[in-house]
């Protein structure tokens, strides 16, 4: 029997197949009741504390709006007016607020420390920590994007998603939402494609476990410097900009690499998802993002908002991957 009551969420690499497969079908049941106005008290009188050292719309009140409607409720903590902004450690936070609640949720994205972070509350915590974004894995995104893609299409096997690098004037973002959906599309017998400029590669690991975890389920991954090749007869894309300090090699700090990026992101204006690239595609093509987007620099308006984007489906569909992984931790057996 599959035991999810008490287990941390910090990347779905940590869940099987079968696994994340019970969490998808949670999240359709869940989806179907909200609908309805079928109540789901699974999770009566339970607290949960959400922790967050970043800004955000749809994490934060997913999880809020979600717990609530599980009957339970979160309590949302800047971490600048905790104790963390004097210096209380990851330890003694994780230790304290688990004797408060039944759960943890954490965003914490700053690279080199966020995953840190997040692992060191797992070890100290004796409720669930979730991952709410991090600098390596955004868990609950890549999970949502899994249930929009069934949702639309069903059988993902030999489906041609392409993540694709694209330009922003905003560029301070993680890795973590192309990585957890590079690691988490393979399982399902995805072609994926990944496309980026040159010097905006993800980290090796990354790209050599995407490929054994296409090698094991079925499906591919290929890396191009081509962002045409990526368009080219795709299912579905996905332009969303991410970071490029992470390859930098003196492996300076976010700040201390700003300036190198900056020049670098100035010849890359051209990886904007449009119009014309779209109809190189498959003509079913979905357009997805995690958003917010860059919207002008990364995508066209008629895009954006154009009969091909699917991008507020698949926020909806936070809300309901949320309550279902809070279910399954926190009320599952
Ligand atoms: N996609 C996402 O995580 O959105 P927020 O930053 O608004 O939470």
């Amino acid at each position: 029997q599959t035991i999810f009551r008490g287990r941390h969420f910090i990347d779905l690499e940590e869940f099987t197949k079968e696994e994340v497969d019970t969490m998808l079908e949670v999240s359709f049941d869940l989806k179907k009741k909200f609908a309805m106005g079928v109540p789901t008290p699974y999770l009566l009188h339970q607290s949960m504390f959400l922790m967050f050292f970043e800004q955000s719309t749809r994490t934060r009140n997913s999880m809020e709006a979600g717990f609530a409607q599980l009957g339970g409720h979160a309590g949302f903590l800047d971490s600048s007016s905790m104790q963390i902004a004097h210096g209380e450690s990851a330890k003694d936070t994780a230790i304290i607020l688990s004797r408060f609640g039944h759960a943890i949720a954490c965003r914490y994205c700053n690279w080199g420390y966020g995953n840190k972070y997040l692992t060191e509350m797992a070890k100290w915590s004796r409720v669930p920590i979730m991952n709410l974004q991090c600098d390596l894995y955004h868990p609950f995104q890549a999970l949502a994007d899994l249930m929009t893609m069934k949702e639309k299409i069903g059988d993902l096997k030999r489906t041609k998603v392409s993540i694709i690098w694209a330009y922003a004037e905003s560029h301070k973002k993680p890795i973590s939402v192309p990585v957890s959906q590079l690691l988490l599309f393979p399982r399902y017998g995805m072609d994926v494609c990944l496309a980026h400029p040159k010097g905006w590669e993800l980290p090796d690991w990354v790209i050599e476990k995407a490929k054994a975890n296409a090698a094991k389920f079925g499906g591919t991954v290929t890396v191009t410097n081509n962002e045409e090749e990526a368009y080219e007869n795709a299912h579905i894309v996905i332009p969303k900009n991410w970071g490029s300090w992470v390859n930098d090699q003196t492996g300076a700090s976010i700040a201390g690499a700003t300036k190198v990026v900056d020049e670098k992101l100035m010849a890359q204006k051209s990886w904007k998802c449009t119009e014309a690239k779209m109809a190189t595609a498959d003509k079913d093509v979905m357009y997805m993002h995690a958003l917010p987007a860059d919207r002008n620099n990364e995508v066209e308006d008629s895009v954006i908002d154009g009969p091909h984007s699917i991008v507020f489906d698949e926020a909806e569909n936070r809300l309901h991957t949320a309550k279902a992984v809070m279910t399954l931790l926190m009320g599952g057996r």
